[in-house]
């Protein structure tokens, strides 16, 4: 694996020196250490020539761009109201309890974080979640275990 300084210097190089690689940048060290670590944000900071607050200011702004050490599958379920009406609340409960974390939190193998998220434009097709990027709509908290179950398998630690 990279080292996080080589990393944001690839990334950095591959996106140009500017005040608008910093997005792609930031996607970049998410995709591939999980979450921005503060040494993480500092390289991008130095690389960029830009303040490390400016730095976390866009990080902590985007709810996708996290700050703080996620699992390997990022789970979103849509809290917006179509799909709360939709049944969103059973699919929590069902990967809560599966998973035996709350909303917020990480398994202790680090394999599932469980998040919420705001409407994901899926409303027709509620309840929806995301597990990384993959998009899975018209949810049933038996067809939400499944797909967890499936990326489980294949998650290597
Ligand atoms: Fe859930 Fe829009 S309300 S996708």
């Amino acid at each position: 694996m990279l080292t996080t300084e080589t990393l944001v210097k690839e990334l950095v190089e591959k996106n140009g020196r500017t005040r608008n690689s910093l997005m792609p940048v930031l996607q970049g060290i998410v995709r591939e250490q999980n979450y921005l670590s503060d040494e993480a944000m500092i390289c991008v900071a130095k690389e960029l020539d830009l303040s490390a607050a400016d730095v976390y200011g866009t990080a902590s702004f985007y709810s996708f761009l996290d700050t703080i050490p996620r699992g390997k599958n990022i789970i979103r379920i849509c809290k917006t109201i179509t799909c709360h009406m939709q049944g969103k609340d059973d699919i929590v409960n069902a990967l809560s309890n599966a998973l035996k974390i709350k909303i917020g939190e990480t398994t202790h193998d680090k394999k599932f974080t469980l998040l919420t998220t705001n409407c994901l434009g899926w409303c027709h097709k509620g309840p929806v979640m995301l597990v990384n990027d993959e998009v899975y709509p018209e949810l049933t908290p038996q067809k939400a275990l499944e797909i967890i179950e499936e990326y489980a398998k294949k998650t290597v630690i």
